[in-house]
Parts: structure tokens; C-alpha cells; sequence
């Protein structure tokens, strides 16, 4: 049965919470062991990025919502994610990983995916972003967390991803909702909108920030200690989740997403990897300062437990 998306939106605005209702100084920091200490800046450094590719995705999409309810819905998800980033920023000063005002910087691959979406989000279609961003979220925004929380005992931080893992429930539920909704549109207008995405050159440049993005999250994982299949558990609730709605099965995007995703958990097909490994290499050798651009959204960045 179809969302109702009004009550959803009632249901987010009820459930907002804000950095300060959390005590960011009591007791179990020091429950962060001193190896554990070392992996967790880089990880939640690009996840704290990552959370700001959801941020911008959500505004592009806000931008196209089809009706004003999914347009705030948007909107809410877009300070959410944004807020997940401050609370991340605010547990790594908790933890003593940031020096001063530090805002630390994002892995290559992620900061390529940021400067294209900030440059090229803008001119997707709905139905092209509205299937990309839920694997986003799936793999990577709504899923990391969960992989480390067994690991990080400090109770705030518990507390904390709690709130977020509610938020991204909610996100996710919208997100496979609207393909849903995406899915019923005219085979015509489906199939015009997959062909023109691909007749511009920055689609592929996406892909090209993308596919290396996925092996490299995947190498951070193992090396943060987790099991790589968590990863792939993640990305397969995309598509079984998605081939639940016959309207988001007929999405060209929705299936080339799919098939991308069993490529990337299958880890015996060697062409893939060996690409898309060969591309998260070629891409750390590109010298960080050369990628590295500030977007211009991230000043509402702040670990200070404001609202
Ligand atoms: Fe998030
Ligand atoms: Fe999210």
C-alpha cells in the first residue's frame, strides 16, 4: 500500500532531535581504546562526508519534488543528514581526534563524489537521482554506523547513533517509496530520461567517482575490522527491497543500480574488481589539494551543540 506521505512528514517532525539534548560531556569517553581511537578519525571522517552527500543529494531532490510534502519532507532529510555530520563532528572532538576548529578532510574518492554532485546534481532528473541516492544511503549513509556500533562502547556515542538510525529508517522508507512513485511514470518518459542522462558526459564522470568510491568504503570497512559481507548485506536489501514494487522494477536506473551492486559484492567477477580496484589506485595518487574544494554549504558545519 502506497505511503502516506503526510503522516510520514508529521511522524519526522515529531521525532527531531538537536545536538543539544545531548550531554557531549559525560562520562565514557574513555571507553574508546587507544587502537580503536587511531582507525575511527579517518572512518568518521568520511562518514562525516558522506552524511554531507546525502545533505546535497536531498537538496537537489527537494528542488524537483513532485508535490510540496515531498518537497519538506526533503527538506527535513537534507537538515537531518546535516545534522548527522555536526553529531559525528561533535563526537570526534569528544574523543580528542580534532585540533581546535579542525574539520577534517574526506578520503579522495569521497571528496570526488561531493565536487561532482556539486556541480551536476542539479541537472539530474528525479527518477536518476531518486534510484542512485537510495544506494547511497543503503550502502553507505544509513549502513556505516551500524557496522561500528557494536565497537564504539562509549554510551553517548550509543545514544547518538540511535538518533541517527531512526532518521535514516525514515529516509530509507521515503527513499523506496518515491522509486515506487518514479516507477509509475509512462515506459516513454522513463526510458527518454535513462537515454538523455547518459548522452551527457557528466553522467559518466558520476559513474567514474562512483565505482571506486564503493571498493574504497569497502576497504575502509575491513580495515575498521569489519566484515566486508556487512557491506554487501547492505547493498543487496537495495535491490531485494526495490523488486518488491513492480513500478520500481520497471526503472531502467533501478535495474543498472541493481546489477551494479551484484558486480560489486560478487567478489570472484575479477574484471569488475580489478577495475574498480585499479581506479581507487589511480585515484589516490591524485594529490588531495588538487580535488580538494570546500563546498559551500559545509560553513553549516559545527561540532557546537546548536539546534
Ligand atoms: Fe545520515
Ligand atoms: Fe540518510
Amino acid at each position: 500500500m502506497a505511503m502516506d506521505l503526510e503522516r510520514m512528514l508529521q511522524m519526522i517532525k515529531d521525532r527531531q532531535w538537536a545536538l543539544v539534548d545531548i550531554d557531549w560531556d559525560a562520562p565514557g569517553a574513555e571507553l574508546i581504546e587507544p587502537e580503536l581511537h587511531a582507525k575511527l578519525k579517518p572512518f568518521l571522517s568520511d562518514l562525516m562526508w558522506i552524511e554531507n552527500v546525502g545533505a546535497r543529494g536531498f537538496a537537489a531532490m527537494a528542488k524537483k519534488a513532485p508535490n510540496p510534502t515531498l518537497k519538506t519532507i526533503y527538506e527535513y532529510f537534507h537538515a537531518e543528514e546535516q545534522k548527522h555530520a555536526n553529531a559525528e563532528l561533535a563526537l570526534m572532538r569528544r574523543w580528542g581526534m580534532l585540533d581546535g576548529d579542525e574539520i577534517p578532510s574526506p578520503n579522495v574518492n569521497v571528496q570526488l563524489v561531493i565536487n561532482w554532485l556539486d556541480k551536476y546534481s542539479d541537472d539530474m532528473s528525479l527518477s536518476m537521482l531518486g534510484t542512485v541516492i537510495p544506494m547511497l544511503e543503503v550502502a553507505l549513509d544509513g549502513a556505516l554506523i551500524k557496522f561500528i556500533t557494536d565497537e564504539v562502547k562509549d554510551p553517548v556515542a550509543q545514544e547518538v547513533f540511535k538518533k541517527i538510525n531512526s532518521d535514516e529508517s525514515r529516509h530509507l522508507a521515503v527513499d523506496y517509496e518515491v522509486m515506487d512513485l518514479l516507477g509509475q511514470a509512462k515506459v516513454r518518459k522513463l526510458i527518454t530520461e535513462f537515454v538523455g542522462a547518459w548522452a551527457s558526459p557528466s553522467l559518466m564522470m558520476g559513474v567514474l567517482s562512483y565505482i571506486p568510491l564503493l571498493n574504497k568504503m569497502r576497504d575502509n570497512i575491513v580495515a575498521m575490522g569489519v566484515d566486508e559481507e556487512k557491506l554487501y548485506g547492505a547493498m543487496r536489501k537495495y535491490q531485494a527491497v526495490g523488486e518488491r514494487s513492480a513500478f520500481a522494477r520497471r526503472l531502467p536506473m533501478f535495474q543498472l543500480v541493481s546489477l551494479h551492486g551484484r558486480l560489486v559484492v560478487n567478489r570472484d567477477f575479477v574484471p569488475y574488481h580489478a577495475v574498480a580496484d585499479g581506479l581507487v589506485k589511480l585515484t589516490g595518487k591524485i594529490p588531495f589539494g588538487l580535488v580538494h574544494r570546500t563546498p559551500t554549504w559545509s560553513q553549516e558545519l559545527t561540532y557546537e551543540p546548536a539546534a
